[in-house]
């Protein structure tokens, strides 16, 4: 067990919150701010607690180091009215540098609350976990708090490199993913179903491997249906396909077959002759697939197959896409699974991933969902059964 926000005292005691402000950002302007959001309980519990918030995250993956496109200026902005006080902004390209270091002196001895630092992917230490800059970031604070649940499957300077110099517990944020994913994992009711999508079957061969001996029912949606129906001998046209992934299609099919689980692809899809968001689609059988068609979404008969199974469930847990949810014409799929397990108001379900929290919210049915996760990439590792490194570098209880 490791230790959380809730076993240390922050009276007087400046905390370095690590959070994943990794938001979405249009112009300037965020275009969803759940991340953020989330990260309140635990800087309002430090400031609670008697403690001075120094936050730290990165955005977006700039290449060559500072880059104004991927400033934390918007975040700091939208936490200021979100927590209804002023958020200090320390804009400095080298994050911990000169400008930093002094705001930070003047901060501490002032009556403001909050302070951000600029994008930690600024410095090139920070992925490779490397150098000084995870000393320099420690330097700032007493305690460090993990709360970067999107993060924690990195092992950066921020989020793991810190702990060499400061103690470390977790977040509020990521004691409750940990806690609702968990239930997944340990001792889940029956029946589950787990519903996979998204383009590539190499992204989620871990857990698809992982839970072939946990659940009832798995379900496939995405592009990456074509490369299990090519293993089945089907022709998929133009339909993106993983060449070199059809041996593994064929030994998780086969894995599945000896569980004797329910492994169900899709029946039919709707196809369109070009990668292109277009009202002229055809639906088509599965075995019946022109060469010059590519399938970019799930069709009718298989929409309704999937929310049947969805309906029997006790526990569902949902990670990608079932077509491209970006185009409002292939965006049905992903929409109909969301809605399916919304209306099966009795059974636990997690959902992670973008696309998959994007169709929930699109709907408005977030508070028919159990869990939606903040962890993309995180969350698929966690259910993979693999021990995350944000979470492992934090104080054991
Ligand atoms: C995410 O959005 O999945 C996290 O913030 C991690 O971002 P990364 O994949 O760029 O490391």
């Amino acid at each position: 067990m490791k230790k959380t926000v809730k076993d240390v005292s922050f009276k007087n005691k400046t905390a370095l919150i690590r959070a994943d402000f990794n938001v979405p950002i249009k112009d300037g302007v965020i275009t969803s701010d759940k991340r953020i959001k989330e990260s309140l309980p635990t800087i309002q519990y430090v400031l609670n607690d008697g403690g001075k918030v120094i936050l730290c995250s990165h955005l977006g993956r700039p290449k060559d180091g500072p880059d104004k496109e991927f400033s934390l200026e918007p975040v700091a902005k939208r936490l200021s009215e979100l927590l209804g006080i002023k958020v200090l902004f320390a804009n400095d390209d080298k994050v911990t540098g000169s400008i930093a270091d002094e705001m930070v002196k003047e901060f501490k001895n002032s009556d403001d609350k909050v302070l951000l630092l600029q994008n930690t992917r600024f410095r090139k230490e920070e992925t490779k976990n490397a150098g000084d800059f995870a000393k320099q970031l420690a330097s700032y604070a007493d305690i460090f708090v993990n709360d970067a649940f999107g993060t924690a499957h990195r092992a950066h300077s921020s989020n793991v490199g810190v702990c060499a110099y400061l103690p470390g517990v977790l977040g509020l944020l990521m004691e409750k993913e940990v806690t609702m994913l968990s239930k997944v994992m340990d001792n889940p009711k029956k029946p589950i179903v787990a519903i996979f999508g998204g383009a590539k079957v190499s992204d989620k061969i871990g857990i698809i491997t992982n839970f072939i001996n946990k659940v009832d029912t798995i379900l496939i949606g995405g592009a990456m249906m074509f490369t299990f129906l090519k293993a089945q001998g089907l022709q998929t046209g133009k339909s993106l396909t993983e060449e070199d992934k059809i041996d593994v299609a064929k030994e998780i099919l086969a894995k599945a077959k000896e569980a004797g689980i329910k492994f169900l692809l899709p029946v039919d899809v709707k196809t369109a002759k070009a990668y292109e968001d277009t009202k002229d689609f055809k639906i088509k059988k599965i075995n019946n697939i022109d060469s010059d068609e590519m399938g970019l979404d799930i069709g009718p008969d298989t929409m309704d197959l999937f929310a049947g199974e969805i309906k029997k469930a006790a526990t569902v847990v949902w990670n990608g896409p079932m077509g491209v949810f970006e185009f409002e014409n292939f965006a049905q799929g992903t929409l109909k699974v969301a809605q399916a397990i919304a209306d099966n108001k009795d059974c636990f379900s997690v959902v992670g991933g973008g696309d998959s929290a994007s169709a929930v919210k699109k709907l408005g049915f977030e508070k028919n969902i159990s869990h939606i996760s903040t962890g993309g990439g995180a969350s698929l590792e966690f259910l993979e059964g693999i021990t995350l490194p944000g979470i492992e570098a934090m104080s054991d209880k």
